[in-house]
């Protein structure tokens, strides 16, 4: 599999690109930031530091992006992940620099140059992935693969009750983004909420394993555990990233998941970005309110339910 993440990486960002660096079957193309989590510099060298951690420094190409959404200001989540995004560890510089080339081009090129080829992730705002594809519309069809992780499925967000941080970040390139024609696959936060914690033990088996990137991960995840344990009252940690990288990687994984609308609210207040997705339960909707008409074709598989278990075992081997 030819891959490409687009992440604003921090915290579990970094988790999701070690999953990736792990699999024998994946050739990570390129990574590409986008604003979100932290400040956008910062998830530069997060990126960069990242792949030297995993002793891949100079071997995948960073592009930075877009470092604001497109009509929005700036929001960051450095109350979960540190300022640094990487509980601020103070980690080194890399000696990997960015690529001079703007991430949306290196996004359409790979993509254009290689039809039917490239599978990308989409773990951050999507900014980066809607001026693609206002740039350059074939990318929609030329991508074999979109997998986005965001949204919430009719479920309670992370910023709002109505909706989930890289949406609500930008929820006009979100809204672009599904309305484009990609082939989309959808882990929302709600199915991350539902199946993806690790639990105070397994993060205790992961920092007991000892390994650097056992280490890297106990380092990095440690914002995210006192910020649970300051919330919720306990330790243990969503991965979000992670998750909708493991689904990507091995579809075994998922089991259950359904052909959806889904539509990005752009024009709300307390809902703004909160993103609709169809129900099979629900009426049709022209004959629940005429005034709706026939609802259109799917444009996004939504992931439903994930072995869980799984999950955990994949991310804590991808640690060793
Ligand atoms: O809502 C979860 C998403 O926003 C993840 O991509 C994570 O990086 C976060 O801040
Ligand atoms: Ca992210």
């Amino acid at each position: 599999m030819r891959l490409i993440i687009d992440t604003d990486t921090a915290g579990d960002d970094c988790f999701s690109v070690l999953l990736a660096l792990a699999h024998p079957g994946v050739k990570l193309e390129a990574l590409t930031i986008c604003n979100g989590n932290v400040a956008f510099e910062r998830q530069v060298e997060n990126a960069l530091y990242t792949l030297e951690a995993a002793g891949q420094g100079g071997n995948i190409p960073v592009y930075a992006g877009i470092p604001k959404p497109l009509m929005r200001p700036p929001l960051d989540a450095a109350y979960v992940f540190g300022l640094d995004g990487m509980s601020d560890a103070n980690f080194p510089q890399a000696k990997q620099r960015p690529e001079a080339k703007h991430a949306v081009d290196a996004i359409i090129d790979l993509v254009m140059a290689n039809p039917g080829e490239i599978t990308l992730l989409a773990q951050a705002p999507l900014t980066n992935i809607g001026l693609a594809v206002a740039k350059e519309p074939r990318i929609a069809q030329a991508l074999k693969a979109l997998w986005i992780m965001g949204g919430t499925d009719n479920g309670l967000g992370n910023v709002t009750p109505a909706a989930e941080f890289n949406f609500y970040v930008d929820p006009e390139a979100a809204r672009m983004v599904f309305q484009a024609g990609f082939n989309i696959s959808l882990v929302t936060w709600t199915l991350t909420v539902a199946s993806s914690e690790m639990s105070e033990a397994d993060l205790a088996a992961v920092e007991a394993m000892e390994t650097p990137l056992s280490r890297f991960f106990t380092t990095v995840n440690a914002a995210a555990v006192a910020f649970s344990r300051a919330r919720y009252g306990h330790g243990g940690t969503l991965h979000p990233d992670s998750l909708a990288c493991a689904c990507l990687l091995d579809d075994s994984l998922i089991t259950a998941s359904e052909a959806c609308v889904v539509e990005i609210e752009t024009g709300g207040g307390l809902t703004r970005a909160y993103s609709s997705v169809s129900s099979s339960l629900l009426p049709d909707q022209e004959e629940a309110d005429p005034a709706l008409g026939v609802a259109g074709a799917p444009n996004a598989r939504v992931i439903k339910a994930v072995d869980s278990a799984k999950f955990r075992r994949v991310l804590t081997d991808a640690l060793r």
